[in-house]
């Protein structure tokens, strides 16, 4: 995986830190009582953005964070919450472009035994610039609606296609997986996403022949085969879209939401975060499950090479979840978000 410059470990590793919207700032408190623990080096310059962008700076998208991250390079970024239809542009979207974060990673892997699935230990790779995200939208007027007709462009671009599929290829690679599978749709969007399939077996057939077993399906086929029978994947790379869908799919294979990380990363920055949303239905409420941006630290630890800390997180998630079963509602348990944390908290400082 490229690395920032920041992953040279220097003493200290300067970083931003976005709490975000919602549940965020109760499950960044949780990250960083974990990295504390941990003694992970990180110097936090603390943003805002998103909703609470707007409420305190006028700007889902401060100047000041913007600034932060720019000279940081990395940063571990809660929630941030982005108005359906209208309102202002997403936030997330925004950091990608402006920090060319172009890969999307976003493991999904079995920590709780029990649920539907065991033993998934997937990772879906995402473009994360191009195709249908990159918000060419706007609607046709006819008569007295405005909105009678509405339009989106989507573009995928070989150079972004093929910088992504090198991530995924090289991460496999460097990761020890066994096989990619390219997601497309390419005999209906023969463009859009025929570019990307192109482009990934070109790739493969040039530098990556042999080194994991490449295979392609359509998307609508993936994500039943996902549901059928998860095991037979390894590493799923695809176009914008269709990995944000297909990540949401794969976090419900290992339990929801609250148990996937996931990390966007560009030729030099990265910015860190979970899978999930701000999550409004529980904010507040001190019951949110802090675990995938837990997982999100871990994987900011092994970004900085600090895979030892890393390992001990991810040890100390599983111990607090298994042996001292304490567990938020959405995995079944009562615990709050402060219990799972102290729990966690106990087992890195045994650890
Ligand atoms: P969501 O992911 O916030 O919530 C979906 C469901 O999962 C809710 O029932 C929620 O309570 C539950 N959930 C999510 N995270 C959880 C956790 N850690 N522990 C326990 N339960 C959890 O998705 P939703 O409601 O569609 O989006 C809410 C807001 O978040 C929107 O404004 C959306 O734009 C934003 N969003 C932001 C993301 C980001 O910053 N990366 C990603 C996805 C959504």
């Amino acid at each position: 995986m490229p690395q920032t410059p920041a992953a040279k470990t220097p003493a200290r590793i300067p970083a931003t830190l976005i709490p975000g919207d919602g549940i965020g700032p109760e499950i960044v408190d949780a990250a960083l009582a974990a990295l504390d623990a941990l003694g992970a080096p990180f110097e936090w310059d603390r943003q805002i953005a998103g909703l609470e962008g707007v409420k305190s700076a006028g700007d889902p998208l401060p100047t000041a964070t913007l600034a932060s991250i720019r000279r940081t390079r990395l940063a571990l970024k809660g929630p941030l919450e982005t108005p359906s239809a209208g309102g202002y542009r997403s936030s997330n979207v925004r950091l990608r472009e402006e920090f060319q974060l172009y890969a999307n990673l976003r493991p999904a892997v079995t920590i709780v035994p029990g649920g539907r699935f065991d033993n998934i230990d997937l990772v879906v790779v995402r473009e994360n610039l191009e195709g249908l995200y990159i918000g060419h939208e706007h609607y046709i007027k006819i008569d007295d609606d405005p909105h009678a007709v509405a339009m989106a462009t989507g573009v995928n671009t070989r150079q972004g296609s093929r910088r992504l599929l090198e991530f995924a290829f090289a991460h496999a690679v460097a990761t020890g997986r066994k096989k990619v599978t390219i997601v497309h749709k390419a005999n209906i969007m023969k463009a859009l996403t025929g570019i990307f399939l192109e482009t990934g077996l070109e790739l493969y057939e040039r530098k990556f022949k042999g080194k994991f077993v490449l295979e392609t399906v359509i998307i609508d086929a993936c994500a039943m085969k996902l549901v059928l029978n998860p095991w037979q994947f390894d590493v799923l790379v695809t176009t914008n879209l269709f990995g944000d869908i297909l990540s949401d799919l794969v976090a419900g294979l290992v339990g929801g939401l609250g148990m996937t990380p996931g990390g966007n990363i560009g030729a030099d920055a990265a910015i860190f975060e979970a899978v999930h949303g701000s999550a409004p239905d529980i904010a507040g409420k001190g019951i949110a499950n802090p675990t995938a941006l837990l997982l999100a630290a871990a994987m900011m630890l092994d970004h900085c090479r600090l895979q030892d800390k890393a390992a001990r997180l991810r040890a100390a998630i599983s111990a607090a979840l298994n042996v001292d079963n304490v567990k938020t509602g959405d995995l079944g348990g009562k615990s709050t978000t402060a219990e799972f944390t102290r729990a966690l908290v106990a087992r890195i400082n045994n650890s």
